[in-house]
C-alpha cells in the first residue's frame, strides 16, 4: 500500500499503526513506513494563515456529520489520524499522523496525541496530558490507552507503555520506561514495559535512588517512581464521575 491510500485508511480506521495480536499490541510497520514515506515525499507548503508543512500532511476537516466535536481555538488533527465520532477535541490540542482515536474520547486542553498512539473508547485525556509519538523504530509499539481509561491532567505518557482498560492514572504522573511501577496491591513491580494492568489506579511516588549512586544515597535523595495504590472501585469512580456531566 502506498502512503497516500494508506493516510486515507488510516483517517477512515480501516487501518492501524498498531493492533492487539494473542492479546498483546503490535507496531504495524508497514502502516509505519508508509507514514515515514510521506514525510520523505512531503514538500513544505504554505498553508493559510501562515503555516507551512509537509504539503501532503495537512490538518484534518469535519463535517457536522463527522459527529466530532472540535472547538475553536487553535486544536489541529493531522492528514493520516484517525478519529471517531464522538469524540470531543478542546482547544488548544494536537492529534498527529497515523494516531487512533475511538468514539467517547475526550481530549482536553493543551493535551498531545503523539503520532501513531493508539486511544480506546471512552477514553479521558485530562487538560495538558502528553502522549508521546513512537514513529520510530517502525517495529516499536507506540503507546496504547486502552478503552475506559481515565488519564489525569498533567500526565506524560511516553516510550509506548501501554495502559490497559480501564485503568486510572493520577494527575501529573509520569510513566516512560525508566520509571518503575510499584503494584502495592500485589507486592510486585512490573517488569520493563509491562502494560499497566487494567482498573490499576496509579500515582505518583518516590523511592530511594539506585544504589549505584551512593553519594544521593547518603543523601537519602529519591527518584521517581509509580505506584499503583489500589484498583478501582466505586470511590475512584465517583471522584471521576464528573467527566460523565461534560458531555
Ligand atoms: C487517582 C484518584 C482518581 C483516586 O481516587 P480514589 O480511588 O478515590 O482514591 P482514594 O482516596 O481511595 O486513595 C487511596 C489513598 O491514596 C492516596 N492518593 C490518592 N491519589 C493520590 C495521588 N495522586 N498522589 C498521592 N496519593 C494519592 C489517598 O490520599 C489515599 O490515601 P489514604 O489511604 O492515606 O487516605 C484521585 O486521587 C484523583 O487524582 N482524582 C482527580 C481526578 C481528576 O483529575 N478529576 C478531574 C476530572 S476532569
Amino acid at each position: 500500500m502506498n502512503w497516500q491510500e494508506t493516510l486515507d485508511q488510516l483517517e477512515k480506521g480501516t487501518v492501524r499503526s498498531a493492533f492487539k495480536l494473542d492479546g498483546k499490541w503490535v507496531a504495524n510497520k508497514e502502516v509505519k513506513e508508509a507514514i515515514l514515506a510521506a514525510f520523505k515525499a512531503g514538500e513544505l507548503h504554505q498553508f493559510p494563515n501562515g503555516f507551512v508543512d509537509k504539503h501532503n500532511l495537512p490538518p484534518r476537516e469535519f463535517k457536522p456529520e463527522d459527529k466530532i466535536r472540535m472547538v475553536p481555538g487553535g486544536s489541529s488533527v493531522r492528514r493520516g489520524a484517525y478519529v471517531s465520532s464522538g469524540v470531543i477535541i478542546m482547544p488548544p490540542a494536537y492529534i498527529n499522523v497515523g494516531a487512533y482515536v475511538d468514539t467517547g474520547t475526550m481530549v482536553d486542553s493543551h493535551a498531545l496525541v503523539g503520532s501513531c498512539a493508539q486511544i480506546g473508547k471512552n477514553v479521558h485525556l485530562s487538560a495538558g496530558v502528553q502522549i508521546g509519538g513512537v514513529l520510530e523504530p517502525v517495529g516499536q509499539t507506540p503507546v496504547v490507552i486502552e478503552d475506559n481509561a481515565f488519564i489525569g491532567a498533567g500526565a506524560v505518557i511516553v516510550e509506548g507503555i501501554q495502559v490497559s482498560e480501564g485503568a486510572v492514572i493520577a494527575p501529573g504522573t509520569i510513566l516512560s520506561r525508566g520509571v518503575p511501577v510499584y503494584d502495592c496491591v500485589h507486592e510486585r513491580i512490573l517488569e520493563i514495559g509491562e502494560p499497566i494492568p487494567p482498573y490499576a489506579v496509579v500515582v505518583t511516588g518516590s523511592r530511594p535512588a539506585s544504589t549505584n549512586l551512593t553519594w544521593a544515597n547518603k543523601l537519602g535523595l529519591q527518584m521517581r517512581c509509580a505506584m499503583i495504590i489500589k484498583y478501582k472501585d466505586a470511590k475512584t469512580s465517583a471522584a471521576l464521575e464528573l467527566e460523565g456531566l461534560l458531555r
